[in-house]
């Protein structure tokens, strides 16, 4: 008996999704690369978790495309980078034109696109799909982003919706999102997203801890009034329950770890990816400088003393003195998730804007609806509020930018004056709220009409020659100024980035 589909690949993510897409009803022949020191991981998952269910175990790439039934349809859930690269050419000698490889991983989506590209020539489909949830939502559901080879959808379609958390009304969170990169592409900006919506959780966190004086009990609280509300989402909740969570000695566990915060790329990617867009993703991109701000912790030290002399070393431990932390009680809580649901507003807008010069750029046509929809459930980004996006993309499917639609713009108004409050006080006490008050920023500068940018383009011009528009002009048309009386008549040219 041939195995439905093949899978590459058991780490947690492959070995969850190989189980998942058993207990689907489909057969999963499986094969793990053998590393020195890591052998018969295959053999020990066919006898451990796989045991009795329908997995084929096998020991090359040869046996592994042999044992799928054709058209051969082939998952990689391997590191992103060379590893797939690498295994792309080790399955091509094994594989006809129509057969279809799919990576699950967290790919570059530049690379998905030469894979697309490549692969195509050869009459080899490739997908690069998106997947979110963890190692949980791998197992029983996560939300899927699948896109590539047009021609592979109806091929892959059944595995992809089969393995995927479906909403309550049995839609699966998984639907073709567009060719080429499209699907990590779209991955990169869940990622982001989910960048910028940690980084806000950890500012609120900041405020309620340091100003507001609470402790992590009271907090949890807090943060599980706020999973009742329009904050509703998993990273709220599991919020309220790591300030809960004691280590062995009673101690809360927050509170032993080093506030040194990692990072895997992809967030770093989606603000390069805005800048090659032109598009202002000023949240996410914060919350990637706020990582590798608090990563610079040598230097955090030597600041903290040279500025706030706010270090004493305590058992070996460096403490913040106590006068530092001085409790402002008027503190509102209820400022601070106004301003963090603002900001939170702010951030989605700047991530489906940056979906949509994109999707223009590549011509990958994504629907925008559709994209929010299938992260209602299963991805670390789930939340009530998504509904919202969705909402918003069905009334108007071309909008250009979220804060244009009626609800988003009743919310924002609503909480303006409690968000510029906050970011006050930020400032005004020395919380650093990057994602917070650069999301205000974004917010005012989008709804200046007549901002300081005259004084870029005079600048420009004086020194370089860079040419400006006028208000008393038609757009278009660039003009040159001799500032000093001493330039020339050439004229630098007048293109942008
Ligand atoms: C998901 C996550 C996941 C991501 C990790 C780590 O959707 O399941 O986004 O894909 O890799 O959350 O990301 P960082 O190490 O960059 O924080």
């Amino acid at each position: 008996m041939k195995a439905d589909i093949g899978l590459i690949g058991l780490a947690v993510m492959g070995e969850n999704l190989a189980l998942n897409m058993e207990s689907k009803g489909f057969t999963v022949a499986v094969y793990n690369r053998s590393v020195p020191g890591e052998e018969g991981v295959v053999d020990r998952f066919v006898s451990g978790r796989g045991k009795g269910r329908h997995f084929i175990g096998t020991h090359s790439i040869g046996q592994l495309v042999g044992s799928v039934k054709s058209s051969h349809v082939i998952m990689m859930m391997v590191k992103a980078g060379r590893p797939v690269d690498e295994l792309v050419s080790q399955l091509l000698p094994f594989l006809s034109p129509g057969d279809v490889i799919i990576d699950g991983g967290n790919s570059d989506f530049h690379d998905t696109e030469r894979r697309v590209k490549d692969l195509e020539e050869k009459g080899i489909y490739f997908v690069g799909t998106g997947i979110s949830g963890g190692e949980e939502g791998a197992l029983h559901g996560p939300s899927v982003m699948p896109g590539g080879s047009a021609d592979a959808w109806p091929l892959v379609k059944g595995f992809l919706q089969g393995i995927s958390v479906k909403l309550d009304d049995g839609s699966p969170c998984c639907e073709w999102i567009g060719t080429g990169g499209a699907g990590h592409f779209v991955k990169m900006v869940h990622n982001g997203i989910e960048y910028g919506d940690m980084q806000l959780i950890s500012e609120a966190y900041s405020l309620l801890k340091r100003r507001k004086g609470l402790d992590n009990d009271a907090m949890a609280v807090v943060f599980d009034e706020w999973n009742g509300g329009e904050l509703d989402s998993f990273l709220i909740e599991i919020t309220a329950r790591i300030l809960r969570f004691r280590d062995e000695d009673g101690k809360p566990l927050l509170d032993k770890i080093l506030d040194v915060a990692g990072q895997k790329g992809t967030g770093k990617w989606s603000a390069i990816a805005a800048m090659d867009e032109n598009d202002p993703l000023t949240l996410i991109t914060e919350a990637v400088y706020a990582r590798l701000l608090s990563a610079l912790y040598p230097e955090r030290v030597k600041a903290a003393r040279l500025y706030n002399g706010q270090l004493k070393v305590d058992n070996g431990q460096l403490e913040e003195k106590e006068n530092l932390s001085i409790v402002n009680s008027q503190l509102s809580i209820e400022d601070v998730r106004q301003a963090l649901y603002a900001a939170k507003l702010v951030s989605y807008a700047q991530g489906f804007s940056l979906l949509h010069r994109a999707s223009v750029h590549y011509g990958w046509e994504l629907d925008y609806g559709t994209i929010a929809r299938i992260w209602r459930k299963g991805c670390i980004i789930r939340s009530v509020f998504l509904q919202k996006v969705t909402d918003a993309y069905r009334k108007e499917p071309d909008l250009e930018n979220l804060l244009f639609d009626d609800f988003f713009r009743n919310k924002i108004q609503a909480s303006l004056p409690a968000w510029r409050r906050i970011v006050a006080e930020g400032a005004l006490s020395g919380i650093a709220l990057p994602a917070m008050s650069s999301a205000l920023s974004y917010f005012d500068g989008l709804c200046t009409l007549h901002s300081a940018a005259n004084m870029i383009q005079a600048q420009r011009d004086y020194f370089g020659a860079h040419t400006y528009e006028r208000v008393d002009r038609e757009r278009g048309h660039f003009f040159h100024t001799d500032w000093t009386g001493e330039g020339g008549r050439t004229v630098s040219g007048t293109y942008n980035v």
